[in-house]
């Protein structure tokens, strides 16, 4: 499984290695590094066995640990990997630089790197870490980042700040806006999908209507300035949307119902697998030719055109 190298103005952090063993033991040698740790790892036998805790990461794709160089040299150590603390496997971002080379704003260039990359490369909704209540540089790290502090807990044998990132507003949908040549009726097929997905009615007009869910709406209007009569996916413009599902079965469940509400499948012979043999979707059809697309969010890649 290999990780992307991120780069940062003075850093370049790529995959920790078995090569790297003896670099990483180096960087923890200085005892003040496990200052706030269960274990010491200046204890170089200590560190080699976290080094093979790292090596056998076998996590979610594009998270695990790198080592942060500076200059050809390794100064530190950073990760993002499934927690062992918190519920459900929830991202947790570590990072470690060396005493050699603190002070100068490195941690948290690295982990500004590692945090970015969770969030906007592999689109997490949240990052949390977890921080010893005296670790004040590491937590200065933190706030420095973003992270906003939301409670306490014993983690790793020890109370810990309980900290999250959560992915910004910012380049994000605002709102998609649907010109429709039939109200009624799209209020029957989008505002029951919209309403089982969790969306709520945000604004209505004589011509429209809209539906929210946190920060991105999806307005449907049936314009007077229209100019055709039905939208046609396979010509330019907008082909379809696609819309996060939680679970494969609740896909099954939506699809199958969605035929009383103005939906017709699409590419049924190859349901549940149109997209491509990992991505687990239905894709619909309404009265007006719009397409929408159901993809389950469990264990789900990325999909083939369609
Ligand atoms: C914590 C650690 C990652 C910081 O690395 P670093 O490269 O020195 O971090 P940075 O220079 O980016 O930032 C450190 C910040 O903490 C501040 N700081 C350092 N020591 C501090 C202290 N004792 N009290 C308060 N603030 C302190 C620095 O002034 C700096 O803040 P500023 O930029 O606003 O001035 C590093 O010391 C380390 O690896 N420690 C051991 C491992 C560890 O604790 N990792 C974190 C696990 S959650």
């Amino acid at each position: 499984m290999t990780l992307p190298a991120l780069s940062t103005p003075r850093l370049k952090l790529r995959q920790l290695t078995e090569a790297d063993r003896e670099a990483v033991v180096k960087v923890f040698s200085d005892p003040s590094m496990s200052r706030f740790f269960a274990a010491d790892f200046s204890d170089p036998a200590a560190a080699s066995a976290m080094v093979d805790r790292r090596l056998a990461y076998r996590g979610p794709a594009g998270q695990g640990h790198w080592v942060i160089e500076r200059d050809g040299e390794v100064v530190g150590v950073a990760h993002l990997r499934p927690s062992g603390e918190l519920p459900a496997g929830v991202a947790e971002l570590g990072y470690y630089v060396a005493s050699a080379h603190a002070g100068q704003g490195l941690a948290t260039e690295a982990a500004q790197a590692v945090l970015d990359h969770g969030l906007h490369a592999l689109g997490l909704p949240a990052v949390w870490a977890l921080v010893h209540e005296r670790n004040a540089a590491s937590r200065r790290v933190a706030a420095r980042l973003g992270f906003l502090d939301v409670g306490s807990g014993i983690h790793y044998g020890d109370l810990h700040r309980v900290l999250v990132a959560l992915a910004p507003a910012h380049g994000r949908a605002h709102h998609v806006e649907l010109w429709v040549p039939d109200l009624a009726a799209a209020e029957r097929s989008w505002g029951w999908l919209l309403g089982e997905l969790g969306w709520h009615e945000f604004q209505r007009w004589p011509a429209g209507v809209s539906w929210r869910r946190g920060g991105t709406y999806v307005v449907v209007e049936q314009s007077p300035a229209l100019t055709a009569a039905e939208h046609e996916r396979t010509r330019p413009g907008l082909n379809h949307l696609a819309l996060q599902v939680a679970t494969r079965s609740q896909v099954d469940d939506l699809s199958s119902r969605a035929a009383d509400h103005g939906w017709h499948p699409l590419f049924a012979d190859r349901y549940p697998h149109a997209g491509g043999e990992h991505h687990y979707a239905a894709y619909l059809e309404n009265d007006a030719g719009f397409e929408v697309e159901l993809v389950a969010a469990d264990g789900s890649g990325a999909a083939q055109a369609n």
